[in-house]
């Protein structure tokens, strides 16, 4: 599978996920608590990867090619990213049924939204101008490698 097609994937499951839970009220703390786990490893192994793999190749490649769009673009996802795991940390900290539970979900579903979405229709396209087919798959291949190394931790 190619990269991008890998981490589209990644982006629709955590989508569904985000739904899921964000129709949860607080009386089914459990399932909340089942969820957030699922959200929070998803999210945290898919920054992961593309942190190691899909952005520091993308940000080499950008400026070899002094395509300086596109090197920012990767600077600004490692940002985003910092946001998203700060959320997941608060979330983390708070009891589900805590009143500022679904506020919290709301912020963090609204910052993946925006991420996803920058990922997308920005910083893809770039990388689908940058890297050639085979260097697509090839990262694919990386990317999915370390997919389930990651979840191999995540799961000790
Ligand atoms: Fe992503
Ligand atoms: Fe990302």
């Amino acid at each position: 599978m190619d990269a991008i097609t890998l981490l589209k994937h990644d982006h629709r499951k955590v989508d569904e996920l985000l739904k899921e839970a964000s129709a949860l009220g607080s009386g089914a703390a459990a399932s909340r608590q089942k969820l957030f786990k699922q959200i929070d490893e998803e999210l945290t192994v898919h920054s992961k990867i593309e942190e190691t793999i899909f952005y520091p190749a993308l940000k080499a490649k950008a400026k070899a090619e002094k395509e300086e769009d596109a090197k920012q673009e990767v600077l600004e996802a490692y940002e985003e990213h910092g946001n998203v795991a700060a959320m997941l940390k608060k979330l983390e900290a708070t009891e589900p049924k805590d009143e500022t539970y679904a506020a919290k979900l709301q912020v963090l579903s609204e910052l993946v939204k925006h991420h996803v979405h920058e990922e997308e229709h920005e910083m893809f396209k770039q990388a689908k101008d940058l890297f050639d087919k085979a260097e697509l798959e090839e990262l694919g291949q990386r990317l999915e490698r370390a997919k389930s190394e990651q979840k191999a931790v995540a799961a000790r």
